[in-house]
């Protein structure tokens, strides 16, 4: 990729302290952007701060991202420390795994403000500093392939995340008049504690070890392995920069081929 397309870019990414939202934010700032990190706790953030300032410039913003107050923190310190916002990468954490039966109520609440209520809100309160802006901007949402193809075992992340979906369509057609694109992305199982976990529950589950569970996810994705946040990060790079000039409103599964269905 080349550096002079993102030289000077304004990126925000959130969930950054570790995993998927750091891979992304190391990419952006290779390329040459002057990025912000989030994440909820300070230790995290700063030890991700230490290793992505050796790359470039890079803010922290300490906030958990279930709190109103905490999104409205990570847009002003964005428009403080990098003078506005020309992308939002938005990354979250995890809702907690398990089947349906497995998940009350309060359970319903937290992954409903994680993944449709606060992914909203940021996206408006993002796209008043754009349209302010007024040269256009991109927004990247995380998703998941289990949107397409819920996976027994997360049954939060199968229903609560499929509001992605519905929020980078509407906005993608409501910004496109102020050259702000909206896109999506579906990975399948990244190298991340989040696959660890997940892989942990599998072992449980099926009384098997940690390694035979890990092989076992492996095994179901096509291409024969699980990705480096570095690998999915080339394409949130891609739609969050000019890269992608005619892409909005579009889900772009990152997934080693592990969905079958044809749309
Ligand atoms: N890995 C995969 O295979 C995969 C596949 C599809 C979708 N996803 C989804 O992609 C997202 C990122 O996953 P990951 O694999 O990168 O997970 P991860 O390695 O566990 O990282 C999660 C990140 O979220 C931050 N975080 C957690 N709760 C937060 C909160 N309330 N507010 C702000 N930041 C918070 C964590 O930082 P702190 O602990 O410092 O707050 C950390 O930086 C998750 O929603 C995950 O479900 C992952």
């Amino acid at each position: 990729m080349a550096s002079v397309c993102l030289s000077g870019l304004r990126v925000v990414v959130t969930a950054a302290s570790r995993g998927i939202g750091f891979g992304a934010a190391k990419a952006f700032l290779e390329e040459g952007a002057r990025v912000l990190i989030n994440s909820s706790n300070s230790k995290n953030l700063e030890r991700a701060l230490n290793e992505l300032s050796a790359l470039g410039e890079v803010y922290g913003v300490v906030g958990d991202l279930r709190v109103k107050e905490h999104l409205d923190k990570i847009v002003d310190e964005a428009v403080n420390k990098l003078g506005g916002i020309d992308t939002l990468v938005y990354v979250a954490g995890s809702p907690s795994p398990g089947t349906f039966l497995e998940k009350s109520y309060e359970d319903w609440e937290d992954a409903t403000r994680l993944l449709t209520i606060s992914p909203a809100y940021l996206a408006r309160r993002v796209a008043e500093v754009m349209i302010k802006q007024g040269k256009g901007g991109r927004m990247v949402f995380l998703a998941s392939v289990s949107i397409k193809e819920p996976i027994p075992t997360i049954a939060l992340s199968n229903v609560c995340r499929i509001a992605i979906a519905g929020l980078v369509r509407t906005l993608a057609r409501e910004l496109a008049p102020k050259g702000i694109r909206v896109n999506g992305v579906l990975p399948g199982y990244i190298k991340t504690q989040r696959v660890e976990h997940l892989a942990k529950d599998l072992a449980r589950r099926k009384g098997i070890s940690y390694e035979e569970a890990y092989k076992e996810l492996e095994r179901e994705v096509p291409l024969g392995y699980i990705a480096t946040p570095d690998e999915l990060a080339k394409t949130i790079v891609f739609l969050g920069s000019d890269m992608s000039p005619y892409v909005t409103g579009a889900m772009i599964p990152v997934d080693g081929g592990l969905l079958r269905s044809v749309f």
